[in-house]
């Protein structure tokens, strides 16, 4: 049996592609979370469709956030939100980093940035980080720290109560639960992970803080991802669009706390 916060986050992307199909979805989210008491649910919908939904809500079951924030709080950046806005209309959590706004230009100091900026708001950073290729040599460890380290640069021991690390493999991103990372492999990443927040902190906070798994997870290969991979929960794209995988999966996580 796990111990500890559990969190299954959804994570919808530029989905469902019309309100009244969010809505829709919502309806079907909102029964499945209202079953399960121990796991933390967050929904991360497209900003159009955010306040709707959070003012919609009258449950506790449910958390908000949203997937990306700017790293200043207000000003001429035209198409972007701040995390003072995000939180302004209760959202309490921000995905950052995320690969697929790493694809479009995003560095490791524009994160750091926006890591700072979303902190300062007290929103809960959902910090994606993850390698695009294994290879033999192992150089996906030194790139994976350098992404580590470099979104954590100027976060005090006191501000990580509000970080979620999540480690997303590019590679296993979009496809099935067979071609995910196997939950060993997961296992072994988070060890390495863990022993890089030793270094920078202490052993207290390399052993405590969450760490999240995302890539194709499916309702086949959730439960196995927690109990061998140790995660603290997963971050979910494909699966958070289907009411019955996602049902499968946030009771998989509850089952998996006892
Ligand atoms: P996926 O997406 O679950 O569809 O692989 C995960 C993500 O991109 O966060």
């Amino acid at each position: 049996m796990r111990k500890g916060n559990v969190y299954v986050i959804a994570n919808w992307k530029m989905n469902p592609d019309t309100w009244v199909a969010a809505k829709e979805l919502f309806l079907g989210v909102k029964k499945a979370a209202s079953r399960v008491r121990k796991v933390n649910t967050v929904i991360c919908p497209p900003f159009v469709y955010l306040s709707e939904l959070i003012n919609s809500y009258s449950g506790r079951s449910i958390s908000f956030g949203v997937q990306d924030v700017h790293f200043e709080q207000k000003g001429s950046y035209t198409g972007e939100v701040s995390a003072s806005q995000v939180r302004s209309v209760g959202a309490t959590y921000a995905i950052v980093g995320h690969s697929e706004r790493r694809a479009l230009g995003e560095t490791n100091e524009m994160i750091n940035k926006k890591v700072l900026s979303a902190l300062s708001e007290k929103l809960t950073v959902i910090l994606c980080i993850g390698e695009r290729d294994r290879d033999r040599q192992g150089e996906y460890l030194a790139f994976l720290r350098d992404e580590l380290l470099g979104a954590l640069e100027g976060v005090s021991k006191a501000a990580l109560k509000n970080i979620l690390i999540t480690y997303e493999p590019i590679w296993a991103i979009g496809k099935t639960s067979e071609e995910a990372m196997k939950p060993h492999d997961v296992h072994g990443t988070v060890l390495f992970l863990r022993k890089l927040l030793a270094e920078k902190y202490d052993k207290k906070i390399a052993l405590e803080l969450p760490i999240l798994y995302g890539g194709s997870v499916e309702p086949e290969n959730a439960g196995a991802l927690l109990e061998e991979g140790d995660v603290n929960g997963f971050l979910i794209g494909h699966s958070g669009l289907s009411v019955s995988d996602f049902t499968a999966i946030l009771e998989r996580a509850d089952s998996s706390l006892g």
